[in-house]
């Protein structure tokens, strides 16, 4: 399957939901940078918008193409929030935070009007699991926050999770916010709104990479089309 066709055409259904003078929110990732590209295109063609980004990567692809920047506390209405995600399940429940940017993704998502999500079919699952769950939190504590979260998983049933500090080369990864990562290996999620909620309520936990209930819309591409999820 040529994914990166899939993402664009999702990326491009996507787009036809776009009207002019509005604020969307950009999200972060190979799926959102195809979004930004076509929102790059239309302002050039002199559409008015204007683009809160999610990730400074984002923000640099976006400004490199002309677009509007708007910082998340310079405005309070975001019309359309576009975004990628590691895993969908059929209730449209997320995992999201593959590219360590989840907590602005999910300020971001929260916030807008409406959220449209772009995947290649390949993020399309029946249980939310198998990719582990990214879970931002502060330095500050850390391994006191991890063991929060060990025993918060055991009491939800992940006897079994995995718990690991996002590393590159030996280097923990930093967010855009100078957040960790750590990736839980859970393999599946029965209860996706129920871990959200428990993960999300322990001290030192920023976000968890769990999106429940926030999605209006999930367009899934492959090389042959697009199918959308409403
Ligand atoms: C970044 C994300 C991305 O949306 C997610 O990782 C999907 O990325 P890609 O479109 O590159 O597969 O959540 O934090």
């Amino acid at each position: 399957m040529d994914k990166d066709r899939g993402k664009r055409l999702a990326a491009e259904e996507a787009a036809k939901h776009v009207e002019r003078g509005m604020t969307l929110g950009l999200g972060t990732g190979s799926t959102a940078a195809h979004f930004v590209d076509i929102i790059g295109a239309r302002v050039a063609e002199g559409w008015p918008l204007k683009g809160v980004p999610t990730s400074e990567a984002t923000r640099r692809q976006a400004e490199s193409l002309g677009v509007e920047i708007i910082e998340p506390h310079e405005t309070t209405v975001i019309d359309l929030a576009v975004d990628g995600a590691d895993e969908a399940d059929p209730q449209h429940n997320l995992i999201k935070g593959g590219g360590a940017a989840l907590l602005r993704e999910k300020v971001v998502a929260y916030a807008a009007k409406k959220f449209i999500v772009i995947a290649d079919k390949s993020k399309r699952v029946t249980a939310l699991g198998a990719f582990p769950l990214p879970v931002e939190i502060s330095p500050y504590g850390w391994a006191l926050t991890v063991a929060a979260m060990r025993r918060t998983l055991v009491e939800q049933g992940f006897q079994n999770a995995k718990l690991e500090l996002r590393s590159i080369d030996g280097n923990s990864v930093k967010t855009d916010g100078g957040n960790l990562i750590i990736d839980c290996s859970l393999e599946r999620i029965n209860d996706p709104a129920r871990l959200e909620k428990a993960l999300n309520a322990i001290p030192g936990v920023l976000e968890c990479g769990l999106f429940c209930g926030m999605t209006d819309m999930i367009i899934y591409g492959d090389e042959d089309g697009v199918s959308v999820s409403t």
